[in-house]
């Protein structure tokens, strides 16, 4: 029997393999990836539970990626009560799973001009939980951590690399939002 992957590569198979067509079908790798988390939940935190103690604030790091077709694969590390603004990921498809701790995301819908954007629901991710979304322009969405005590861990898929993308703000009482563009900004590479 041959030696079984890391779980670092495993992942990064099933998002690459469950990648490869135009369209992704990201409900199968939302369950492939879930799969993966629950089974094998002692070597993920073995392999990745010391992002959760360096308290460096909200990080990013690459696990895989790969131009053709494109898809990038990344673990985020989110400080107790941390949340990202309103974001757009520039139009690419994604997926977001739960490592460990728990998530609550709000999505919103982009208008026709971008002052204007209508929160379209929540959902909350516990470990192995995904939620997703295709690749348009329309989409925005806000992440928090809902822990005040523990750092949680989150796994992203993306249809490409996601070096730059919108962050909103409402800075009046208007309602109006304003965009501004943001840069990924990559911690480091993790190693099977
Ligand atoms: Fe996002």
């Amino acid at each position: 029997m041959g030696k079984r992957s890391s779980i670092i590569t495993s992942l990064r198979d099933i998002a690459f393999d469950l990648s490869d067509g135009e369209h992704p079908d990201l409900a199968s790798m939302g369950r492939e990836i879930g799969r993966e988390l629950h089974a094998r939940n002692g070597e993920v935190l073995a392999s990745l539970g010391a992002l959760r103690e360096r308290r460096r604030g909200f990080e990013r790091w690459m696990l895989a990626e790969r131009s053709k077709p494109p898809v990038s694969v990344l673990v985020m590390a989110w400080p107790p009560d941390y949340s990202t603004p309103v974001h757009d990921h520039g139009g690419l498809w994604g997926l977001e799973a739960t490592i460990a701790g728990a998530l609550e995301v709000e999505s919103f819908d982009k208008g026709d001009d971008e002052h204007s954007l209508r929160s379209s629901g929540r959902t909350w991710l516990g470990p192995g939980d995904a939620t997703w979304f295709d690749g348009a322009e329309t989409h925005a969405h806000r992440c928090r951590n809902l822990s005040r005590h523990d750092t949680a861990l989150t796994l992203h898929v993306y249809g490409g690399d996601l070096a730059q993308y919108l962050a909103y703000e409402q800075p009046g009482p208007s309602g109006h939002w304003i965009a501004r563009p943001r840069q990924s900004i990559i911690a480091g590479r993790l190693t099977a």
